[in-house]
């Protein structure tokens, strides 16, 4: 079953009016719901509605039942999800259709439509979860608008929520009750939520900048009404930030937030009633750690902004999910930059798409932000279509500008509120505000694969010219065989000279470059637009050193012809954070894979690579979370693209000798750091204190690379006296990365201390899955059978399992125990949870990275996968694109 974007077809008909009727059960729902249609264009005789696991009671037309076979029939499509409800002979213009179907939440495990978490009901629509509910036009470019009834036992479900305003309220006999609710805004199905159980609120407002009155309510079981004060914080911030940055007012005069525990993803934006993992909403000092409060305040943003890029202008197709999710993560990524530090978050941000997306680029599922097909949709909930989409969006500004970019986003609104469009739509808007020609820049949207920009460069001291020639290279990749066109690629570039000065550019001979400011020197943006270009800079008085890729101004990977000591000069001085940074990566890099070329246990460092770390680590000036950024070696997964099909654990082993050989050598360093960071001051989320433990941390996790018996004594003391989760969680992860005694007991101690706290309790079953200690698959076996575990709870599935497949020693364990426990895994939960199992697929993507051993095993369980009958449609879509892949 393969979906492809140029079938694309617009709905026949337009459905102006839902009116829904759920009359709650945990076994035995009754939906109802009345579709008031009109044809769109020519007058069609039957039309096609979409349903799963659906048990159909009735289907009337223009108030009179329809009979089986004569009225309406069940048929197959097969690039539909489920059973297709045919209704035939259907009278001209408008008419009415009554469908009544009967669901049971209870015995619901997939987490999609509508289901039970914790004993209280809620949905999960997005993509294609309403069909769950009743049969439905369930696509994005049909929107209507929604009068939802909800009827329920009222002492276990005192409360009952959907979208839009509360219009009506009722006691009923029997114990029951009712609430309808209307939303005024069209919008698709995906968007549609509905809430109900024993919850209570917190409570809040916030006033719009044209003076509307919004209520907020952020809703929870009773035990967790304490945690959510953070998220009340973001929220406000959020609505006042997208208003001061954007414009953006909110539109209803009610905002609800609601806390469920199982939850496949991070969050959902439905309107006005927004739906989230409890792990994205719930924090302490005591249970939270500070990335998980910035994560946070993140995920409470982006689903705040959906609020008009995506809900007020939508998608028309699952193929443009980039649209909203691209631009909604720039938004948020924003956010986070403008509440707490820009610098921080732009490493974090490269960090994580270098780490997750260009393994995917690379991968067996590779695809473009903008798919032109797919199986299961819900794979392609992607970071590609995430992360990487939010750097096109990334990339417009840098090219617009930031009033350019601002004046593209307020005409795509002007042109499309209220619609459902694609990426070509924000495209234009962009161009149009403009006047810009950003040729080839769209090819983002359509070619998977990470570009190589090569660059080289050469100083004429005569002529005081500098020449720099840069080459894309597009590789091939696992989607299409069609050969890759040259995109658009900004490269923003700055000079340093011998002291490390910032120097200007001078006048360059060919164009398509334009001087823009970017954070308070001059940057030059260069377009590169062609195969190959060759850049003329005048004017130039000295060599310079080029920092390039400013800003990280596209998602590319940089081979240039700059030495170590060039490095080594942009890591002290660059203006340009992210530069510093990276430069740091690339001589790490270069360290770790000298390492794993010398093949031994332990890593001979060179004094100036030891230097250059030094003079980091003892920096006093510097931000000490970007210290700590650059404290940290590109991932396994990194270092795996850079020399193909290998052996996984050597190239982790090298990775970690050289960080210990680096610990040896900076022992003092880090342990003056470390004792200089430690502080028992009450625990503050902001910039310095964030900094301050992530620091100290970082230098408790060399030294106890160290696995010296005083420095093990001081993760355990720093563990024992933490009065809040990030340094408690951090010090337990240095003392796990050793299997002793104290490990052990602090485990121990922590679960004892943590049981009654599901959230915390996955910091501990991910920790556990983590460890890097030899057999450590039989303790991941252990707790498949814990009271702490749970494998209905997509959370704790993806703290243990998953977790556990992005390991190296046992994961990857030559004799394909991992593998084969990995597959076990997910042929248990494809039963209950397919997206579940697919998340954990995905370990499978990147085979054709290891050596043949690894290849042959993966490809054993792939094909032991496939022989499975009933094998989900997401779990088999990415088992056929790995075995494809070789
Ligand atoms: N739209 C949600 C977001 O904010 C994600 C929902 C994804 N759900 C799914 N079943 N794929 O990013
Ligand atoms: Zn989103």
């Amino acid at each position: 079953r393969t979906v492809h974007l140029k079938d694309y077809a617009p709905y026949p008909f337009l459905l102006h009016d839902v009116f829904l009727t759920f009359e709650l059960h945990p076994e035995n729902t009754r939906v109802e719901s009345r579709l008031q249609f009109e044809h769109s264009t020519k007058d069609r005789d039957s039309i096609d509605l979409y349903g799963e696991a659906l048990e159909l009671v009735s289907v009337s037309l223009n108030g009179k039942a329809l009979a089986a076979e004569e009225g309406y029939v069940i048929v197959k499509d097969s690039k539909v999800v489920g059973d297709v409800l045919r209704i035939k002979h259907l009278p001209p213009q408008t008419f009415t259709l009554e469908i009544v179907t009967k669901i049971s939440p209870a015995t619901n495990t997939t987490c999609e439509g509508l289901y039970q978490s914790s004993g209280n009901f809620c949905t999960q629509c997005e993509a294609e979860g309403f069909r769950r509910m009743t049969f439905f036009p369930d696509r994005p470019d049909v929107m209507s608008k929604y009068t939802t009834r909800i009827v329920a036992d009222k002492s276990t479900n005192p409360v009952l929520l959907s979208n839009g305003n509360l219009i009506a309220q009722e006691e009923l006999g029997d114990g029951k009750h009712s609430a309808t609710w209307q939303d005024p805004f069209p919008k698709p199905s995906y968007l549609f939520a509905l809430v109900a159980g024993k919850l209570v609120a917190l409570e809040d407002a916030f006033t719009t900048c044209s003076g509307k009155k919004v209520d907020l309510k952020i809703w929870t079981t009773d035990k967790n009404k304490d945690k959510v004060g953070w998220a009340m914080e973001s929220l406000k911030r959020a609505m006042k930030w997208d208003e001061d940055r954007w414009g953006r007012e909110y539109d209803l005069n009610i905002f609800n937030i609601v806390v469920v525990d199982d939850f496949n993803m991070g969050a959902m934006e439905n309107k006005s009633l927004n739906v989230f993992n409890s792990r994205l909403v719930l924090a302490t000092p005591e249970t939270a750690t500070d990335s998980d409060y910035i994560h946070i305040q993140g995920v409470i943003g982006h689903e705040y902004f959906h609020n008009w890029t995506g809900n007020r202008v939508t998608c028309r197709d699952w193929f443009q999910l980039s649209l909203k999710e691209g631009l909604t993560v720039f938004r948020d990524q924003e956010f986070t930059s403008d509440l707490n530090s820009r610098l921080v978050k732009r490493i974090e941000d490269v960090q994580f798409l270098r780490q997750n997306q260009y393994p995917e680029d690379a991968g067996a599922m590779a695809h473009p932000v903008r798919p032109p097909s797919y199986e299961a949709i819900d794979n392609f909930y992607s970071c590609t279509v995430y992360e990487k989409g939010a750097e096109i969006i990334r990339m417009y500004e840098t090219l617009l500008g930031k009033e350019g970019f601002r004046k593209g986003l307020d005409l795509y609104f002007e042109r499309h509120d209220g619609q459902a469009v694609t990426c070509d739509d924000f495209y234009r808007a962009m161009m149009d505000a403009n006047g810009y020609d950003g040729r080839n820049l769209f090819l983002w949207y359509q070619q998977a694969g990470t570009p190589t920009v090569e660059l080289s460069s050469q100083y004429d001291e005569d002529k005081k010219t500098l020449t720099v020639r840069m080459e894309q290279q597009l590789p091939a990749t696992a989607d299409t065989s069609e050969e890759k066109q040259p995109m658009l690629i900004p490269v923003a570039l700055g000079l340093l000279d011998s002291s490390g000065k910032e120097m200007a550019l001078g006048r360059m001979s060919e164009d398509g470059a334009e001087a823009v400011d970017l954070g308070g020197v001059t940057t030059t943006v260069i377009r590169l637009m062609r195969k190959q270009q060759t850049f003329v800079f005048e004017g130039i008085p000295s060599r310079p050193v080029l920092s390039i890729l400013r800003g990280f101004s596209a998602p590319v990977k940089i081979r240039s012809d700059r030495t170590e000591q060039d490095l080594m000069l942009l890591l002290s001085y660059d203006s340009d954070a992210y530069n510093r940074w990276d430069s740091a990566q690339t001589l790490a890099k270069e360290e770790i894979l000298k390492a794993w070329r010398a093949g031994a246990g332990k890593a001979e460092l060179r004094a100036e690579f030891i230097d250059a770390f030094r003079k980091v680590v003892a920096d006093k000036n510097a931000d000490k979370h970007f210290i700590s950024q650059v404290l940290s070696f590109p991932s396994v997964s990194e270092l795996l693209e850079e020399v193909g099909s290998t052996d996984p654990t050597a190239v982790f082993a090298a990775r970690n000798a050289v960080e210990k050989s680096l610990a040896e050598a900076l022992e003092r360093e880090m342990l003056e750091v470390f004792t200089s960071n430690r502080s028992s001051e009450a625990y503050k989320v902001d910039n310095e204190g964030i900094g301050r433990r992530a620091l100290m941390l970082t230098a408790l996790r060399f030294l106890s690379s160290l696995n010296k018996p005083e420095h093990n004594e001081r993760a355990l003391k720093a563990f024992k006296e933490a009065n809040n989760m990030t340094e408690q969680v951090g010090a337990l992860r240095c003392l796990c990365k050793n299997d002793n005694e104290l490990s052990r007991k602090a485990l121990e101690d922590f679960y004892q201390q943590w049981k009654h706290d599901d959230l915390v309790l996955c910091q501990w079953l991910r920790i556990q899955a983590q460890m890097e200690t030899p057999n450590n698959l039989d303790k991941v076996r252990r707790l498949l059978d814990h009271e702490a575990f749970d494998l209905k709870n997509p959370n704790k599935i993806y703290s243990l399992i998953l977790a556990f497949s992005r390991t190296y020693t046992n994961f990857h364990a030559i004799d394909g125990s991992g593998y084969s426990f990995i597959t076990d895994c997910i042929l248990k939960l494809d039963k209950s949870n397919p997206q579940v199992a697919s998340a954990c697929t995905e370990c499978f993507t990147s085979l054709r990275m290891y050596d043949d051993v690894r290849q042959q095993l993966l490809t054993a369980q792939l094909q032991r996968l496939a022989k499975e009958e009933n094998l989900s449609g997401n779990v088999s879509e990415i088992v056929h694109k790995c075995l494809k892949s070789g």
